[in-house]
């Protein structure tokens, strides 16, 4: 577990060595490998620009100093949201219309945001989000981010749609799990899955919100073409077989678990009533997701759904959440509606565009101490704290 003397998050140096563990220096050694990749040399990492030498921090301008260094349509692709954007642009502020009622008189000399899911013991409660094309950002691609990830103490999931083959990710990378889409050729998706269970993913997460992908950028994305990977999971170059399968439903909870005999969490929920089925079928988790507005625009923002659906699944399976997750503050709100974690997607990207690996380790260490100063000041010394009662309703 992380024990952290909170402070001011703008006292703690920023940026993370790289090398295993966390900015502050306070807090403990993760039990991942992360010790046994070093994070890239910042100096070559960044695709179309210099990287920046200011450390990355969960902060507005993150993504403004990524936009500087990533080419066009690279950048594009991760930015958009669906049509009017309408839902990714609300994401955030729903996190931020929450208001907190601190408690005082707490003993929050030290402050803990470790916890432990699905038996791997983590740093802070923000997981990387499953995204697609890490090598659009950079070079090593998803081993870089994996190697951020386990450098902060925390975990990855890796999109099937990773321009990295798992093995090499497993490598760099501390505890992680597998995103899967039930594609049409199901050879294909029993291929990945046994690929990942074998290379050490710990859990399968099931992305349910996608059973079409509406086309995101009309430019050709900057992926590089005599790659055997890319090119199979690339958009606009991957074979029907590769696509998504909108027959997908509660089954297939079941038939991954007997494929990889991993949990299965369910990505994509945004109802009581489909949270209750997937527990049902046998779902590990359920994740809050509107898939970061990419997917239905006017999808409600996840901020404003998670209670119904925490309500829905008590305390049976741990609920997720992700989608426009900002700053440690927006992780205490999410959390006191219920969340056991939360996932966030952009910002990994932008941090692996500015600096590679310890772009991302140091965007995590922001958003930990962030969340330690938080929790200091409404009165919760641990995650088991944090509870409802810190929201003014
Ligand atoms: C560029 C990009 C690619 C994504 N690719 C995937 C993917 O391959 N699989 C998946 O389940 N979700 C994918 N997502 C959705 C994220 O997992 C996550 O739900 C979303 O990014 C959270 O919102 P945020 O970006 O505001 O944090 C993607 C999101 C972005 C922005």
């Amino acid at each position: 577990m992380t024990a952290n003397t909170a402070g001011p998050a703008d006292s703690v140096a920023s940026g993370s060595s790289g090398s295993g563990s966390s900015g502050s220096g306070s807090v403990g050694s993760h039990p991942s490998g992360s010790g046994s990749v070093a994070a890239g040399p910042s100096g070559s990492v960044a695709v179309g620009g210099a990287a920046s030498t200011a450390p990355v921090t969960a902060a507005p301008g993150l993504e403004q100093r990524a936009k500087a260094v990533l080419p066009g349509a690279a950048y594009e692709f991760y930015a958009a949201g669906a049509d009017e954007h309408i839902s990714a642009s609300e994401a955030t502020d729903a996190w931020r219309a929450r208001r907190l009622l601190p408690r005082v008189l707490r003993d929050v000399s030290s402050v803990d945001t470790g916890l432990e899911l699905f038996g791997s013991s983590l740093a802070l409660p923000v997981l990387a989000a499953p995204t697609a094309f890490h090598r659009m950002a950079h070079d090593e691609g998803e081993v870089a981010t994996a190697a951020g990830v386990a450098a902060a103490g925390s975990l990855m999931v890796l999109s099937s749609r990773a321009t990295r083959h798992p093995e090499d990710v497993a490598v760099a990378a501390g505890p992680w799990w597998y995103q899967v889409y039930w594609l049409r050729d199901r050879d294909v998706t029993r291929r990945q899955v046994e690929r990942a269970t074998a290379a050490g993913a710990r859990a399968l997460v099931l992305t349910v919100d996608a059973p079409y992908v509406p086309p995101r950028t009309t430019a050709p994305l900057p992926l590089p073409r005599d790659d055997e990977l890319c090119r199979s999971v690339g958009a606009g170059t991957r074979l029907p077989g590769w696509e998504q399968d909108p027959s997908v439903g509660p089954g297939t909870i079941s038939e991954l678990r007997r494929m990889s005999g991993l949990p299965v969490l369910v990505k994509g929920v945004m109802r009581a009533d489909d949270a209750e089925a997937c527990v049902a079928a046998g779902a590990a988790g359920v994740i809050v997701s509107n898939h970061g507005g990419r997917q239905l625009d006017r999808a409600a923002a996840t901020a404003d759904v998670l209670p119904s659906v925490v309500r829905a699944v008590g305390d049976r399976v741990p609920v997720l959440v992700d989608g426009g997750i900002r700053t440690g503050t927006d992780v205490l709100v999410a959390l006191a509606l219920g969340a056991r974690a939360v996932l966030t997607g952009r910002p990994v990207l932008w941090a692996l565009a500015v600096d590679g690996a310890e772009g991302v380790s140091g965007l995590l260490d922001s958003y930990r101490r962030q969340l330690s100063t938080a929790m200091a000041l409404a009165g919760a010394a641990r995650l088991s704290e944090v509870g409802p009662d810190l929201l003014h309703s």
